[in-house]
């Protein structure tokens, strides 16, 4: 059977972080979708086609096959999504304890709406435990250096967007 899994989130904008979870991901799945949620209500620094760039542009600096990487947006019930893309998995990193609660809470409600999709957790990367996007986006937009936590194509972007 394929093995195939969403990877679902903002990704405003991708992290090393993101990537190193993908990097995980593939020793276990044959292909990951990267679904970026796109919300009009949340105020998101990149547009959605951004981030899908950001996306690609930073799995083939992976290195990564790209017939295993695809990436991809949607709307609606995340559930749904991975049932229309036939995939029973969703992928989620989990870092500190603080995302424990949140993750607990939404891998529970999507178990509740279909119990077909299992959620799977890997651990960060204890080199990239601490980052998180919107961390990311404060530090750059306060003048600190974010270069080793960001892939290479992700940098100069959010610099512009902060006209660093
Ligand atoms: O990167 P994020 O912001 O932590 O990702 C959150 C995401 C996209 C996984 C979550 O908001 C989501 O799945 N939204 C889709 C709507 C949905 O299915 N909601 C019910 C799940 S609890």
């Amino acid at each position: 059977m394929r093995r195939i899994a969403v990877y679902p989130g903002s990704f405003d904008p991708i992290t090393k972080g993101h990537t190193a979870i993908l990097h995980s991901g593939l020793v276990a799945f044959e292909k990951i979708i990267v679904a970026v949620l796109n919300n009009d209500n949340k105020k998101a620094l990149f547009s959605v086609a951004e981030r899908m760039e950001m996306i690609r542009e930073s799995a083939a600096d992976m290195g990564a096959d790209p017939k295993r990487i695809e990436v991809d947006s949607f709307d609606g019930l995340l559930v749904s999504y991975a049932q229309r893309r036939n995939a029973r998995v969703i992928l989620r990193g989990l870092r500190a304890v603080a995302d424990f609660e949140y993750e607990l809470q939404m891998a529970n409600m999507n178990r509740h709406l279909n119990p077909e999709v299992e959620t799977v957790f890997i651990m960060a990367n204890d080199a990239y435990f601490y980052v998180a996007s919107n961390l990311v986006k404060e530090v750059t937009r306060l003048g600190g250096n974010v270069a080793d936590l960001v892939p290479e194509p992700v940098l100069p972007r959010l610099l512009a967007k902060f006209d660093k």
